[in-house]
């Protein structure tokens, strides 16, 4: 017993002592710390947007720029203005509409889904937000546009600048750090480059990236009717409306696996479009063979909406166009027979209460 015990003292006394003089050469002669070797420099970087040139500089996506996505976001010169519009006083329509600064338009940032002006306010305006609607672009009968104002300020014809938190899903990189695009690219899929860029073998690249799927696409084209309703009411329009993908039998049989089956992101087809084959058919037969689907009718338009342009169903007759109604109080497309809604509700148990 007391031999153990004088042994567990001096090995204890001698890594104490061993410990003490390996701290003192350390305080004497310190050795340089080993650099972290590149794979953790790379992880311990804050990844910031490069921009799509960037990406297309090693991955050449030929046709990227045709895209909605790309096209959604255009500086102010791809537009024939009908003037040269100078500087404008805007409000703070984000705020109470009492602070007021004035805006260079030539300066804007570019124009929203060939509509809104986007401009930053500078800081010391003191407005509510960063980012703002600062106009609104028009059609001329004789093609050029003209600059009207994005909303009114209460009770005067001055102009609002209306706050832009459409950014979140229009202009996901805007304000984020690096060199972002104001428009939908590599990026906002993908998420900052700025890491990747930096990794330097083929194995960092990889860990530096995501490879992104259908619950992406669902950050902007929200297709939870449980996320994005006000009132309750299952309404099909929304500008964000591919939701009654929810329903389909496409999503509940979990057999096909989302947006990526049919729409492909890089390119567009022959017809300008985000799908994968020209003939929209083409994509349905891989699967229904022999089936001729008639796609402009199953997926039916949302006829409230007057551009045309959005919520063609997904439901893939789930929801079938003669269950819905036009609101005239919404303008939107209600969901009304009652067969319908019962099924619904039980897909989506929150909205049944
Ligand atoms: C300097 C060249 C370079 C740049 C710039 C670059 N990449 Fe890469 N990227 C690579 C290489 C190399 C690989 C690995 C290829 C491999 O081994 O399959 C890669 C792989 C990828 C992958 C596949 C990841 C995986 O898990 O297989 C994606 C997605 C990707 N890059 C996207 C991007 C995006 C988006 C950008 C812009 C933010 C970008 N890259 C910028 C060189 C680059
Ligand atoms: C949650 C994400 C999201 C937000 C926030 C958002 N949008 Fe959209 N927007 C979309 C998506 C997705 C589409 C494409 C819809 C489609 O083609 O089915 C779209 C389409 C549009 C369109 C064309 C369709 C139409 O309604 O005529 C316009 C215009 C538009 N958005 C303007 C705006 C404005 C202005 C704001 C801010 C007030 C905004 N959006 C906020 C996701 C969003
Ligand atoms: C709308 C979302 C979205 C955008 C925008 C987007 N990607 Fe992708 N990317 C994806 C998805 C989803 C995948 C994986 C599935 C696939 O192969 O289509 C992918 C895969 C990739 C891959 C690996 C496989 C391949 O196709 O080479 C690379 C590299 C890549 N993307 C680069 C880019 C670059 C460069 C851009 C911009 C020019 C870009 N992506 C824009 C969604 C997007
Ligand atoms: C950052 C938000 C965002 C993300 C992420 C996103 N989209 Fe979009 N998408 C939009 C907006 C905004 C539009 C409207 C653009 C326009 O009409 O010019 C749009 C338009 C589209 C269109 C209609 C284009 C056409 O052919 O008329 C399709 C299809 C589409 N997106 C599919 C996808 C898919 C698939 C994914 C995921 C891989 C995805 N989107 C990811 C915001 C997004
Ligand atoms: C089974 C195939 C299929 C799947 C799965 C699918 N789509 Fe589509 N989508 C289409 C077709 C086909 C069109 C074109 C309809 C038309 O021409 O009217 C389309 C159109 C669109 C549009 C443009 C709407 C319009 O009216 O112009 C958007 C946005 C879109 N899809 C997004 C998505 C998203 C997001 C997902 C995943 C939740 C998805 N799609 C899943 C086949 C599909
Ligand atoms: C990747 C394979 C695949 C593709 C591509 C595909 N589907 Fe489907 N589709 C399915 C599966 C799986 C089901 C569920 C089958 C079932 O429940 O019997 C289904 C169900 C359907 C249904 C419901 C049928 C019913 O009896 O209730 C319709 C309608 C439909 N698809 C239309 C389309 C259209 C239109 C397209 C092209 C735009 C398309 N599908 C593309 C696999 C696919």
């Amino acid at each position: 017993m007391n031999r153990l015990r004088i042994m567990v003292l001096s090995l204890l006394t001698l890594v104490t002592v061993l410990l003490v003089v390996a701290c003192n050469t350390q305080q004497q002669t310190p050795s340089p710390q080993p650099p972290p070797s590149p794979a953790t420099q790379i992880a311990n970087m804050t990844a910031t947007y490069v921009g799509e040139q960037t990406c297309q500089s090693c991955h050449q996506k030929a046709n990227y720029d045709k895209t909605p996505h790309f096209q959604s976001f255009k500086p102010l010169s791809a537009y024939k203005l009908d003037k040269t519009y100078g500087t404008i006083t805007v409000y703070d329509g984000a705020g109470d509409e009492s602070k007021s600064t004035s805006v260079d338009l030539s300066k804007a940032l570019g124009v929203e889904m060939d509509t809104y002006v986007v401009a930053e306010i500078p800081k010391t305006a003191g407005f509510a937000k960063q980012f703002y609607r600062v106009g609104k672009l028009a059609k001329n009968p004789d093609g050029t546009y003209k600059i009207d104002s994005a909303g009114l300020v209460t009770g005067t014809q001055n102009w609002a600048a209306e706050d832009y938190s459409c950014a979140k899903c229009h202009s996901p990189g805007m304000g984020g750090g690096g060199t972002p695009d104001y428009t939908i690219t590599c990026e906002a899929c993908h998420g900052p480059g700025s890491a990747h860029v930096a990794a330097t073998t083929n194995e960092q690249k990889k860990a530096t990236m995501v490879s992104p799927t259908s619950e992406t696409c669902l950050k902007c084209h929200i297709s939870d009717p449980t996320k994005d309703t006000k009132t309750g009411a299952i309404i099909t329009a929304n500008h964000y409306g591919t939701r009654d993908y929810t329903f389909s039998k496409h999503n509940t049989t979990g057999m096909i696996n989302g947006c990526l089956t049919c729409h492909g992101v890089h390119g567009t087809n022959a017809t300008g479009r985000l799908l994968k084959k020209d003939n929209t058919n083409d994509i349905c037969a891989t699967c229904h063979a022999g089936k001729n689907y008639d796609v402009k009718t199953i997926m039916w338009d949302n006829k409230s909406d007057p551009r045309g342009h959005i919520t063609a169903d997904h439901s893939f007759t789930a929801i079938p166009e003669s269950a819905t109604k036009v609101n005239p109080t919404t303008k939107n497309v209600e969901i009304v027979d009652p067969t319908v809604l019962d099924m619904v509700k039980k897909a989506l148990p929150a909205l049944a209460k």
